[in-house]
């Protein structure tokens, strides 16, 4: 028999989404484009073309999914606000859209649910894009502004603040993978919106920090736990030390300690990114936060050797087969005797635990800054049972699993102060459509009825038991 084993009291346990992927109302109340509107009209880019223009219609139906949340027994949510939305072409701010957020926190508030706010999740206006998007430096300062506007329709009521979700994405993917919008592929300019992008992070949180120091400010950022295939091989141990480096010392060296990682530096020496970081940026990048997120999906098995089994079908994704980072070149994935999800990555629990644990002793713990974990999920290829439900067994013992592994880091001295399970309902999930279901709770795309699979009712019973 296996005891059950207790969650701190404090613990929040949520659930996540981002505007684009659930909102829908792209063209109502006065949004207008942003880059993902537009990426998602580009023949190829994303699967069966699919886009967010309707996506869960949450917009509409806002106030039923509070009311799931409630009988779900979610402590917080966190949501994104859309800048197209709130700024329509970043340009000044829409009423209409900032209303919307400021009736959806109302609604979480009543009903007792933590708001967790992020200011970006990838949709920058398709207008900023038309000047440079984040490869020019007033998308930084511009950031800034819309943040503020953000905090003063809402600071009254949000008190947890996230800058951005995962920069690696935002910029690397986006402007040198061409995977994500805007779909550009050019080295330089990914570098450049990366810097740009945790400068408006810095921008934001030192100002929004001198409005009112009683908020807890942090990033959320999707971290990795990278192992060499062969230990002893030093081309191995060299493509871990780069891919470790563009995911996770890139955006955490900066926040926490000021610097960029020198060996990063020397490997994109000649890309002109001494010129993109300017006197003092530094200083501002690694301003004082009081949180942060960890994304956690799966970790990377990599080599400097290709592996004898074809990765065109298996590459972890959107893991681009090549990395986009410039310094990345010849690095191959391997994969492991590990299950894989309907995405191919890899089911790697443990990689949690010690992806924990290395954050903290290197650079939370030091810093005093809280650690939470702000996604992990699981997409399955669900099937709806002859009675109308989805028996989700593999997406419940993946929450399991990942829970026990936090667990874990906790009992070896890890402070972890909340889950958010990825995601709360099915979405559009960016360049795989609505091919890719995340939800713990079912999403019928024709009629757009929500209904809690298997996994939600499991997730329900462990928040309210509080022990796994
Ligand atoms: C993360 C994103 C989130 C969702 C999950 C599956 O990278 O932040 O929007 O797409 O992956």
């Amino acid at each position: 028999m296996t005891t059950a084993r207790p969650f701190p009291p404090a613990f929040l346990f949520g659930a996540a989404t981002a505007a684009y992927q659930i909102e829908g109302a792209a063209h109502e109340d006065g949004r207008t484009d942003s880059i993902w509107d537009v990426f998602s009209r580009v023949p190829g880019a994303v699967v069966n073309a699919d886009n967010g223009d309707v996506a869960c219609d949450h917009y509409h139906r806002y106030r039923d999914d509070v009311a799931l949340m409630k009988d779900l027994g979610l402590q917080t949510y966190r949501f994104s606000t859309s800048w197209a939305r709130v700024r329509p072409d970043g340009g000044p701010v829409n009423a209409k859209g900032i209303d919307f957020y400021s009736r959806l926190v109302d609604e979480l508030l009543e009903k007792n649910i933590l708001p967790w706010l992020t200011l970006y999740h990838w949709d920058l206006p398709q207008a900023l894009e038309d000047k440079g998007g984040w490869t020019n430096r007033d998308t930084a300062y511009l950031f800034n502004d819309y943040a503020l506007s953000v905090h003063d329709a809402l600071g009254d009521r949000v008190k947890n603040w996230t800058t951005l979700n995962e920069p690696w994405c935002s910029s690397f993917l986006s402007y040198i993978g061409g995977e994500h919008a805007p779909g550009r592929q050019d080295p330089a300019a990914g570098l450049a919106a990366g810097h740009h992008l945790l400068l408006g992070h810095g921008l934001a949180v030192q100002s929004l920090r001198e409005r009112d120091a009683s908020l807890g400010l942090g990033i959320t950022l999707n971290l990795t736990v990278a192992d060499p295939v062969d230990a002893n091989d030093p081309g191995d141990l060299d493509a871990v030390r780069r891919i470790d480096g563009q995911f996770n010392r890139f955006f955490l060296d900066p926040i926490f300690r000021g610097a960029y990682p020198a060996d990063l530096l020397e490997d994109v020496a000649g890309l002109g990114f001494d010129e993109v970081v300017q006197p003092g940026d530094l200083d501002i990048i690694s301003a004082p936060i009081d949180a942060l997120g960890v994304n956690y999906y799966h970790g990377e098995l990599v080599s400097a050797h290709p592996s004898a089994q074809p990765m065109t079908t298996v590459a972890p994704s959107p893991r681009p087969k090549r990395s986009p980072f410039p310094a990345a070149d010849g690095v191959h994935w391997h994969l492991r005797d590990l299950p894989l999800t309907a995405m191919n990555w890899e089911v790697q629990p443990e990689g949690l635990t010690r992806l924990l644990q290395r954050v903290h002793s290197e650079y939370t713990d030091p810093a005093g800054v809280k650690l939470y974990v702000t996604e992990n999920g699981a997409a399955y290829d669900d099937v709806v049972g002859e009675d109308g439900l989805v028996h989700d067994a593999d997406r419940t013992e993946f929450l399991e699993l990942h829970l026990s592994a936090i667990l874990d880091a906790i009992e070896l001295g890890v402070p972890v102060h909340g889950y958010f399970y990825w995601s709360l309902m099915d979405n559009y999930e960016w360049a795989w459509g609505y091919d890719k279901r995340f939800g713990i709770v079912r999403v019928d795309y024709d009629t757009l009825e929500r209904s809690p699979k298997d996994s939600a009712r499991a997730y329900a019973r462990i928040i309210s038991g509080r022990t796994l």
